[in-house]
C-alpha cells in the first residue's frame, strides 16, 4: 500500500490495511490537505457530475453539489449509540448490542467501496495541538466528504503530524453504501437509498456511518465525533461538549465579554454567531465577533473559568433565510470559495435560496435540477440547503478564535423554536435553575432532521440527538461541573420566534438580538437590573436599549408575558421528560420544576410584566 512517508502511525496503517481489506475500493489515496488536493478533487467532481462549478466571476473557486431527494439531511431514526448496556445509551437514544451491531456493519461494509477510491482523511478538532483538541481519522468513499472535512476541521498531513507514531484517534468509517460494478454509470450524489446507519460505539470510541453522504450523516468529526463521542468523553474527563456558538461581545470601553448559546438545529446559531449589531450600538463601538457557530468543547481552566474552543474550522450553514439583511458576514463568508448543497441555480451561474436579498428570479434551477419560476409551488431551495465555508472568510472573526487555550466564557443562552410561552429572555436565578432551563427546553423540529417539522419536543441542552450517553446522567454532569467552577458562568434563556396570532414573529431578531445580548453581558458582569419572576430574572422596558427601533412597552410585553394556561401544558410536558428519564435524573431537576410551578400559581393572578411593583 502507498502509505506516505508522513504518516507514522503503525495502528493507523494496520486499521486502514484491515479497513481497505474489508471494503475492497479500488483505490487509497492518503489526504495531505494541500489546496492542490482539493483544487484536484474538485475538478474530479465537476467531471463526475457530482459538483457543477458556479461562474467564476460570481463565485471563485465555488461550486454546487445536487444531493439525491431521499438523502437530504442528519436520520434520526437510524443514529445509534451502541454503549454496552442499553441503561447507558438512555432511553432518548437508539440502541443496539455493540457486538450485534458491529456483525451488521461488517456486513454492509464487505465490498462497499468495490469500484470507488476509499480516502483516509486526518483531522483535528480543534487547533492543532490543543489541548482541548482531539485527532480522529475518516476512511471515506465519498469525495464530497473530503473536500468539504477540508473545510470544516483542520485536515490533512498536520493533523497526521500532531497525531505522530503513538498518539489517540477516533477511527470514523464511512461509506455512502453504493458499490459500483464494473463499466456501471456512477450516480451524480451515490448513496444508498434504503439502508443508513450512523453509528457510535461510546466505550471504544469508533464511529461507523453508512449510506449517507449528507452533512452530519457524512462529515464524521462534526456531530458523531465533536459531538456524540465527545459528549461522553467529556463526562469521563470533566468537561463539556456541546451544541453551541461561540460569540465575543466588545463594548465601547474596549472589555471583551464571550459568551456560549445552545439552540437546536436550524434555530440560530449561525445567525447569533454572526450577529451585526444595530447602527445605535455600533456607532458607540460595541462589536460582536464569532469564535464558532455550532459546536463547542469547554474544559475548566487554571485560571478556574471555562475555557472554549471551536473545533471546526468553517462552517456548514443553513442556506434559506441568509441574506444581507439577516446575516452580512455570513453572506461575506460564502463569497468565494465555497462548496454550496441543493440550493437554486441561477442562470447565470450563481447560487439562490428563499429568503435572499432582491428580487426573486423569474428563472432558476431548483435543488432537484429542476426548471423552476415563481409560480412554481415547491421551494426552489431544499428547507436544509447548505454552505460549507471556510471560516477564515468571515469578516467577523474572533481573533482568538484559533488560540489553542481557548477563550473563557461567562455566560451560557439556551433558546429554541417556540411560537409561544417562552419569553424573549430570562436570567436562571442560579446555576442549578439554570441547568433546569436546558434540561427542559423545547423546540419546534426543523428540516436539518429528516421528519415531521413544526411539531414541539423536548430537546434538552440542544442536544437529543446529540448526547452520546443517557441524559439523565447529561443533566447530572452539568449540575456537578458547576459545583466545581469558582465564577461559573450565568445561564440565561432566550425565544427570538414568539409570534402572534396571525403566526407573525413578534421580535424582529438577527441584528436586534444585541439588545437582549447587551443585557445579558451587563448581567452576567453583574451590572444590569432585572426584575424577579416567576422563571428567573427578566429585564424590564427600561432596561434594555431600544435606540433605532420602533419597539413600544407593549410589544415588548408581548414578547415577555408569563401565561398560566400555556405554562400548566410546559410543566406537563416536562413532567413527562422527567419520567422517561427518572432514574438517572438528580432530584434538584424534579424539585425545581415543583418550585415553578408553586412560582406560577401561588400567587392571585397570572403573573404580568407590567405590574411590577417597582
Ligand atoms: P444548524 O446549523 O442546523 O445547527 O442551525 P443554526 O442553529 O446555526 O441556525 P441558523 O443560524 O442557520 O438559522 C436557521 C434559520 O433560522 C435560518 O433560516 C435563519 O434565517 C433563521 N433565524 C436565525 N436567527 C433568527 C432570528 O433571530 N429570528 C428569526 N425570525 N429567524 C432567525
Ligand atoms: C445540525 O443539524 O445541527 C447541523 C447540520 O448543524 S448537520 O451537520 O447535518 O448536523
Ligand atoms: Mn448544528
Amino acid at each position: 500500500m502507498n502509505t506516505p512517508e508522513w504518516v507514522e502511525h503503525r495502528g493507523l496503517v494496520a486499521w486502514v490495511n484491515e479497513m481497505a481489506e474489508l471494503c475492497k475500493p479500488a483505490d487509497i489515496h492518503w489526504c495531505d490537505g494541500s489546496q492542490s488536493e482539493y483544487d484536484e478533487l474538485c475538478e474530479q467532481l465537476v467531471e463526475s457530475g457530482a459538483f457543477i462549478r458556479l461562474n467564476p466571476q460570481k463565485r471563485p473557486r465555488s461550486f454546487l453539489a445536487r444531493s439525491d431527494p431521499s438523502d437530504v439531511a442528519r436520520v434520526e431514526e437510524r443514529t445509534f449509540i451502541c454503549a454496552r448496556s442499553e441503561e447507558d445509551a438512555g432511553p432518548t437514544n437508539n440502541w443496539m448490542d455493540p457486538r450485534a451491531m458491529m456483525g451488521i456493519l461488517r456486513g454492509l461494509f464487505a465490498g462497499s467501496m468495490v469500484g470507488r477510491t476509499m480516502y483516509v482523511v486526518p483531522f483535528s478538532m480543534g487547533p492543532l495541538g490543543s489541548p482541548i483538541a482531539q485527532l480522529g481519522v475518516q476512511i471515506t468513499d465519498s469525495p464530497y466528504a473530503v473536500v468539504s472535512m477540508r473545510i470544516m476541521t483542520r485536515m490533512g498531513r498536520a493533523a497526521a503530524e500532531v497525531l505522530g507514531a503513538d498518539g489517540e484517534f477516533v477511527p470514523c468509517m464511512h461509506s455512502v453504501g453504493a458499490p459500483l460494478a464494473e463499466g456501471e454509470q456512477d450516480a451524480a450524489w451515490p448513496c444508498n437509498p434504503t439502508e443508513k446507519y450512523i453509528v457510535h460505539f461510546p466505550e471504544s470510541r469508533e464511529i461507523w456511518s453508512y449510506g449517507s453522504g449528507y452533512g452530519g450523516n457524512a462529515l464524521l468529526g462534526k456531530k458523531c465525533l465533536a459531538l456524540r463521542i465527545a459528549s461522553t468523553m467529556a463526562r469521563d474527563e470533566g468537561w463539556l461538549a456541546e451544541h453551541m456558538l461561540i460569540l465575543g461581545v466588545t463594548d465601547p470601553e474596549g472589555e471583551k465579554t464571550y459568551v456560549a448559546a445552545a439552540f437546536p438545529s436550524a434555530c440560530g446559531k449561525t445567525n447569533f454567531a454572526m450577529l451585526v449589531p444595530p447602527p445605535a450600538f455600533t456607532d458607540q463601538g460595541w462589536k460582536v465577533t464569532t469564535v464558532g457557530d455550532d459546536i463547542a468543547w469547554i474544559k475548566p481552566g487554571e485560571n478556574g473559568r471555562l475555557m472554549a474552543i471551536n473545533p471546526e474550522a468553517g462552517y456548514f450553514g443553513v442556506a434559506p433565510g441568509t441574506s444581507y439583511a439577516t446575516n452580512p458576514n455570513a453572506m461575506e463568508s460564502i463569497r468565494s470559495d465555497t462548496i454550496f448543497t441543493n440550493v437554486a441555480l441561477t442562470d447565470d451561474g450563481d447560487v439562490w435560496w428563499e429568503g435572499m436579498d432582491g428580487p426573486t428570479p423569474e428563472h432558476l434551477i431548483d435543488w432537484q435540477g429542476h426548471d423552476w419560476t415563481p409560480a412554481s409551488d415547491t421551494k426552489a431551495a431544499h428547507p436544509n440547503s447548505r454552505f460549507t465555508s471556510p471560516a477564515t472568510l468571515n469578516p467577523a472573526l474572533d481573533e482568538s478564535w484559533d488560540d489553542p487555550a481557548g477563550v473563557p466564557i461567562r455566560a451560557f443562552v439556551f433558546g429554541g423554536r417556540r411560537a409561544g410561552t417562552i419569553p424573549l429572555v430570562v436570567q436562571s436565578f442560579n446555576w442549578a435553575f439554570g441547568v433546569y432551563m436546558a434540561a427542559t427546553m423545547g423546540s419546534e423540529t426543523t428540516a436539518a432532521a429528516f421528519g415531521k417539522q413544526g411539531v414541539v419536543r423536548r430537546d434538552p441542552f440542544a442536544m437529543l440527538p446529540f448526547s452520546g450517553y443517557h441524559m439523565g446522567d447529561y443533566v447530572n454532569h452539568w449540575l456537578a461541573l458547576g459545583r466545581t467552577v469558582r465564577n461559573p458562568p450565568r445561564i440565561f434563556e432566550v425565544n427570538w420566534f414568539r409570534r402572534d396570532e396571525d403566526g407573525k414573529f413578534l421580535w424582529p431578531g438577527f441584528g436586534e438580538n444585541m439588545r437582549v445580548l447587551q443585557w445579558i453581558v451587563a448581567r452576567s458582569r453583574g451590572r444590569a437590573l432585572g426584575i424577579e419572576s416567576p422563571l428567573g430574572w427578566m429585564p424590564r422596558y427600561e432596561d434594555l436599549t431600544w435606540d433605532g427601533l420602533d419597539f413600544s412597552e407593549q410589544d415588548f410585553f408581548s414578547c415577555m408575558a408569563i401565561n398560566r394556561v400555556d405554562w400548566t401544558a410546559e410543566l406537563l410536558d416536562v413532567e413527562e421528560l422527567f419520567m422517561k428519564l427518572y432514574n438517572r435524573l438528580p432530584k434538584e431537576m424534579e424539585m425545581i420544576r415543583s418550585l415553578t410551578t408553586s412560582a406560577l400559581w401561588r400567587s392571585p393572578k397570572n403573573w404580568e410584566m407590567n405590574s411590577d411593583p417597582t
